[in-house]
């Protein structure tokens, strides 16, 4: 039976995917660090037959990820597939730039993919077998106000997963990179601007599924808003700046 470990399981994208995989007979490694919702989340997958396992786990830290994945593995068998969708967002205005921000973003969204990476690819690569799936976004594809942390952190994954997928072709190892765009979580939850094409939490889930289960180099959805930033991304500079110039209006403190 395959083994799916999921991060950032308690809520949102990773909570509404997990019973997915599991439906496919998969038994999903729950991770987050609060404990009590994954073992919600878990009995309602063994309630529909499914096998699924909660694991408190913070992803920044990396002995912690690597002692999890060691548990795991001697419990449940190597992991086939890792979902490193564990992410935070940041309001981080270039009015009151501070590198802390930044940092604490990239420590969960960055260096926790990472952490969760190194510790299951060398046994990817050994048994030439395995599906590294990354949560990155849409902001990653171009530069957003107010966002320089959270931005650069999925631009970051985007550019992670690439590289590691073009070295690891020859290895048996398959990488997807997933970039959503706007979904009714608690992350989005948050947000005080406009958010075109916002999704319900079911449908997004249900088309990150399908994009892992076909084994996709890269799954960017809606295919609305993901055709807009394609496009974007060709528009020069001064039209990008133009376009985005009253998206959001912080006052200096
Ligand atoms: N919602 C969107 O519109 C959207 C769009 C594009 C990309 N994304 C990406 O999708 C992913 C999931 O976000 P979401 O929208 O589902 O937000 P969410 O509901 O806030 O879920 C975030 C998950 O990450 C976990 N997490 C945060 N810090 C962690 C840490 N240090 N260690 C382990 N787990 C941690 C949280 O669990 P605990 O707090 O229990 O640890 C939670 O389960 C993120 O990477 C986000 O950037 C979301």
């Amino acid at each position: 039976m395959a083994v799916t470990l999921i991060t950032g399981a308690s809520s949102g994208l990773g909570y509404g995917l997990a019973p997915y995989m599991a439906a496919d007979g998969d038994t999903v490694i729950l991770t987050a660090r609060r404990l009590e919702s994954l073992q919600q989340l878990a009995e309602k997958i063994r309630e529909k037959g499914g096998k699924a396992v909660p694991v408190a786990l913070d992803v920044t830290d990396p002995a912690a990820v690597r002692a999890a994945v060691a548990a795991i593995e001697r419990d449940h068998g190597p992991v086939d597939t890792l979902i490193a969708n564990a992410g935070i967002g940041a309001d981080t205005s270039a009015l009151r730039w501070r590198s802390e921000d930044l940092e604490r973003v990239y420590r969960t969204n960055v260096f926790g993919v990472s952490h969760c990476i190194e510790a299951v690819l060398p046994g990817m690569i050994a048994r030439r077998q395995g599906h590294l799936v990354a949560v990155a976004s849409l902001a990653g594809y171009r530069g957003l106000p107010a966002s320089g942390a959270y931005a650069s952190s999925k631009a970051a994954v985007i550019s992670l997963m690439e590289s590691l997928r073009v070295e690891l072709r020859g290895h048996g190892v398959r990488v997807t990179t997933l970039s959503p765009g706007f979904v009714k979580t608690e992350l989005t939850a948050k947000n005080r601007f406009p958010m075109p094409f916002l999704m319900e939490l079911d449908d997004a889930a249900r088309l990150m599924h399908r994009a892992i289960r076909r084994q996709k180099s890269e799954y960017r959805f809606p295919w609305t808003l993901a055709s807009v930033i394609t496009l974007a991304r060709f528009l020069p500079n001064r039209l990008w700046d133009y376009l985005l110039r009253n998206r959001k209006v912080i006052k200096a403190e």
